[in-house]
């Protein structure tokens, strides 16, 4: 039998609480302005990537929840993309299996393209794996930024906490650079705020109709708000958050999470044509929060919506139980709602 490799990793989804939508290069994946985000704990939202590297593979071939995915091995690519730049990685390290092709097979253990993060969890375990799998030297920061080339908020899904991603406004010295040094960093670990918790709420597992690629660059052609918004608003915002962060001050994390998504949502709906992701139910949810709070008489709960319908809600852990109540009596018949999805629970979680 001839020499071969395997390795399986899983990696957690993050979800942005400052968004990121626009690239200023659509080539290499570099945003018209930071995020920062909170990864979620494996326990409910993860995938899985198994990888075998073989000299007897002709090609790189990759199946996603058992489908096969022809992009791997079609040029140009962003999948493509992100196996060259582990081999040119293993080429400048010496490795001696830097030519050979993977075998991978990946798994979403949630709603695939459904606004949840799947491409950001899918990347960075990508990555990730191929890494382990070529036995790369390459830490986290540098697979972080080979993550963003597939997708840009996986390069986020690299580490676990409370994880940042500048827009890096400086001109990159070298195409080099410019491949691996747009890269996430960490603000703070998954133990810095064991006070707070985080509900998933899946309101739809259909796959969004507008996929975020091809959405944001018609936001970066069309939206004078985008274009407002990522030289006016988010700068200062980042900084607000970080200092948030740093002093685990929840009224203050809460109400920048919740203006960053609409205004995010508000530059979807000033795109020409118009880009939908929230539906009634996701409206129901938001007004339910900004209810909760005030009955609450405390910011308690804070809601964000990526690009898709589904709510994620960062929590006081105290506030949980009286959330679920709430959540519940919305659906109760009387109200004539119907719940048609599942809530997850998560903490603020795990590196890949
Ligand atoms: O990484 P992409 O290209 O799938 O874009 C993600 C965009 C949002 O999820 C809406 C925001 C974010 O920062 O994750």
């Amino acid at each position: 039998m001839s020499e071969s490799a395997s390795v399986t990793c899983t990696a957690p989804v993050n979800i942005a609480i400052i968004k990121y939508w626009g690239k200023r290069d659509v080539e290499r994946n570099l945003p018209t302005n930071g995020s920062i985000s909170v990864t979620l704990s494996q326990k409910a939202l993860r995938t899985t990537t198994s990888v075998h590297l073989s000299p007897e593979h002709p090609a790189d071939r990759l199946w996603l929840n058992g489908k096969e995915d022809a992009n791997a091995s079609r040029a140009g690519t962003r999948l493509a993309k992100v196996f060259d730049l582990i081999r040119r990685l293993a080429r400048q390290e010496g490795n001696p299996r830097a030519e050979w092709h993977a075998h991978v097979a990946s798994h979403n253990s949630f709603p695939t393209a459904a606004g949840l993060a799947s491409s950001a969890s899918g990347f960075a375990c990508l990555a990730f794996s191929l890494a382990k799998a070529y036995g790369l030297q390459a830490g986290n920061d540098v697979l972080s930024g080979i993550a963003r080339q597939g997708s840009g908020s996986a390069c986020r899904s690299l580490f676990g906490g409370y994880v940042a991603w500048e827009h890096g406004y400086e001109e990159a010295a070298s195409p080099e650079d410019e491949d691996f040094g747009s890269h996430a960093v960490q603000l703070a670990d998954e133990g810095h705020w064991p006070e707070m918790a985080i509900f998933v709420h899946i309101v739809s597992a259909e796959k969004k109709t507008v996929s975020s690629t091809s959405g944001m660059q018609t936001t970066v052609r069309t939206s004078p708000l985008h274009t407002y918004r990522a030289a006016h608003v988010v700068p200062a915002r980042m900084e607000a958050m970080r200092q948030a962060i740093a002093a685990r001050d929840f009224d203050a994390f809460a109400k920048l999470t919740m203006e960053d998504s609409n205004q995010f949502h508000a530059t979807c709906l000033d795109t020409y044509p118009p880009i939908f992701y929230l539906n009634d139910t996701s409206r129901d949810l938001i007004q339910l929060v900004h209810r909760f709070n005030e009955q609450q008489g405390a910011i308690m709960a804070a809601y964000t919506y990526d690009a898709g319908p589904n709510a994620v809600v960062y929590i006081k852990r105290e506030a949980c139980r009286a959330w679920l109540d709430a959540v519940a009596a919305l659906y109760r018949p009387a109200n004539g709602l119907r719940a048609n999805g599942d809530a997850w629970f998560s903490d603020a979680h795990d590196e890949v």
